[in-house]
């Protein structure tokens, strides 16, 4: 069942909390990437557009313990209202500066929805998150999905019904723990599921999976953890003591580049290694444009593989680019998104 469209809501004269995902990645103080606003637009465009009254956009940012200057929206706000120049739109502070965020407490959720006529929930990323401004707020206004949490849903829910094979599944990136249990819940129906990064020297030595994984057989090491650091091809079980793997090697390049050609579907999420680094992003690279060569229905999620594909040029050559790393994961393995589930049925 999905969630009632805010296409469907009576919004002309009303005033709309919305929560969106502008949880974007911060370099000193700056937006590094700015997909999740620019993706938050069409809902807050649609609400300006059928007659809206005033539009407040709430969001966290970061993992601040408690109101941290450091993660202050303001950044974010400077680059949402720079889009969308509109007098009637209003964002407020951090959510996670409130100290009943986390906790979905329902008095902070009531805070939130003072003087609102409606909610709008569009923060597909969090929405695996039960917390007041995702979850308990639902259940003091009227709530309807945003277009871009409805666009996920389609888009991501094709994963999970048939899909054309083979279907491979590339995970990496350095959340191993979040991860290992997504990928036995969701390899099984993948036909082919490779591992890279951080995740891949977890199962070096033992494969707690109950299914076999592609496994890099070779890594870019570094003599130490330094963009410059010395660098040398190693095979993935032959490290050098001391070095460390932080990319994939030119033969796993090559074989995992192959594999995904082949594939008619392809979910990515996580790097293959730290490819913010020059001399470590030919793993992720040659991943990317793996993936962007396919024919076939391709979806990229998660910030880092985001990043990387918008990096590179790529975020057209793929089907769908999601904005949600542990959102889309948690969908993918079928559970409930607490997010969505607490809007009604429409
Ligand atoms: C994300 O970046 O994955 C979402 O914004 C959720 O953030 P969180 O993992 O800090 O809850
Ligand atoms: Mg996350």
């Amino acid at each position: 069942m999905n969630p009632r469209s805010v296409e469907t809501a009576e919004v002309e004269g009303k005033r709309v909390l919305v929560r969106s995902d502008l949880n974007v990645p911060l370099q000193d103080g700056r937006i590094a990437d700015d997909t999740r606003i620019r993706a938050a637009l069409p809902t807050l465009e649609l609400l300006f557009e059928r007659g809206a009254a005033e539009v407040v956009v709430c969001s966290h940012l970061g993992r601040p313990k408690g109101a941290d200057p450091a993660f202050a929206i303001a950044p974010v706000e400077a680059r949402l209202t720079e889009l969308l120049p509109d007098a009637r739109l209003r964002v407020l502070e951090n959510t996670r500066f409130l100290p009943g965020e986390t906790t979905n407490d329902e008095a902070t959720a009531r805070t939130l929805a003072d003087g609102m006529d409606l909610y709008v929930n569009d923060a597909f990323g969090s929405a695996h998150r039960a917390h007041a401004s995702t979850e308990a707020v639902a259940h003091v206004l009227p709530a309807y999905a945003g277009l871009l949490l409805l666009a996920e849903l389609d888009h991501l829910g094709r994963l999970l019904g048939e899909v054309e094979r083979p279907f491979v599944l590339v995970a990496g990136g350095s959340k191993v723990e979040d991860k290992l249990g997504v990928l036995q819940n969701l390899g099984g129906r993948a036909d082919t599921v490779i591992v890279g990064g951080k995740m891949a020297e977890e199962l070096r030595d033992e494969n707690p999976l109950d299914f076999a994984v592609e496994l890099p057989s070779d890594v870019v090491a570094a003599a130490s953890f330094d963009a410059a650091a010395d660098t040398r091809v190693a095979p993935y079980d032959e490290l050098p003591a001391g070095w460390l793997g932080l990319d994939i090697g030119p033969d796993s390049r090559e074989r995992f580049g192959s594999i995904v050609r082949r594939a008619a579907t392809v979910f990515w999420n996580g790097p293959m290694g730290v490819f913010e680094w020059d001399a470590f992003a030919a793993g992720t690279k040659a991943v990317a444009e793996a993936v962007a060569a396919v024919n076939g229905y391709t979806v990229v999620g998660g910030g880092d593989s985001v990043r990387a594909i918008s990096e590179l040029g790529l975020d057209d050559d793929v089907s769908w680019v999601s904005t949600g790393g542990g959102a889309s994961l948690e969908l993918l393995e079928g559970k409930e998104l607490p997010g969505v589930a607490a809007i009604p049925a429409g």
